[in-house]
């Protein structure tokens, strides 16, 4: 039996929108496996986001259950969160947050540099992970000398260096064009094929054919689960895109 590193059950989750409160996911419920590659994705607005921060630890659920490596992940504080966070999971984000006086290097090994790692291990560890990426040559750069591409290829090598148990990823290739984000895409199936276990957040639907499994949300449900090989999935990614809620209103 796979090991289920992330289960969210009977999830929602409310905002206060002035007078009223607004739920925005209304009962979402799946399971994450050790070594599973899961695109969540839906159209803008469907909760993604808020999905991905509570999975996260960032922002506790209304109501419903969300266990992180067998554990009740709510039922540690904000800082027993953070340091879970810290030790289990690489983050990659739309936009990358770069120390802006930091060069790349310093920057990919600034999770270890918090960690307390000596000088000489986590500059080799950020070499190693840059060359990983195809970024060595950037090393000595500032991030905000180097194109968005590079700059996530960096994200990704930041993600890494503390060898995470789970890879987190909110619409990664948001901001790049196609060749750069299939190149990143490329970098996520090779982390996965070895061994890591990787959770994206994409409305893109090119992009499921990476997944071994894609999660469709919308309206803060989920809509429908696929498995890789779901021949509904292959018609969906070749639809277009930002044609998304047609695309599954057909295919439901
Ligand atoms: N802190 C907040 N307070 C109030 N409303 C919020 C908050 N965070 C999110 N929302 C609302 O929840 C809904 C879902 O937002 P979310 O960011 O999860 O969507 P998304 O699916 O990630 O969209 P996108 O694809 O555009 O990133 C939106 O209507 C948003 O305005
Ligand atoms: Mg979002």
């Amino acid at each position: 039996m796979a090991e289920i590193i992330l289960q969210l059950t009977d999830v929602t989750k409310s905002f206060t929108l002035g007078a009223d409160e607004v739920q925005i996911i209304k009962g979402v419920s799946f399971k994450i496996n050790r070594g599973d590659f899961v695109i969540i994705f839906g159209p803008s607005g469907c909760g993604k986001s808020t999905v991905l921060n509570m999975t996260l630890g960032l922002e506790p659920p209304s109501t419903g259950l969300i266990n992180f490596l067998g554990k009740d992940f709510y039922a540690s504080d904000d800082d027993g969160r953070a340091q879970i966070r810290k030790k289990e999971v690489g983050m990659v984000y739309q936009q990358s947050n770069w120390v802006k006086a930091l060069n790349v290097l310093e920057n990919v090994y600034f999770p270890l540099t918090l960690r307390g790692v000596a000088p000489a291990e986590r500059e080799k560890r950020a070499w190693e992970m840059l060359k990983l990426v195809d970024m060595e040559k950037g090393g000595y750069q500032l991030p905000s000398e180097l194109s968005s591409g590079q700059q996530q290829r960096i994200s990704l090598a930041r993600a890494l260096i503390t060898d995470p148990t789970l890879i987190v990823a909110d619409e990664p290739t948001g901001n790049l064009d196609s060749k750069a984000s299939e190149e990143i895409m490329n970098l996520f199936k090779q982390f996965h094929q070895s061994g890591k276990t990787v959770v994206m957040v994409t409305h893109d639907l090119e992009y499921l054919r990476y997944a071994t499994r894609s999660i469709n949300i919308s309206d803060g449900l989920v809509l429908a689960e696929y498995s890789a090989n779901d021949d509904r999935l292959s018609k969906m990614s070749v639809s277009k895109r930002g044609n998304l809620p047609d695309a599954i209103k057909k295919l439901t």
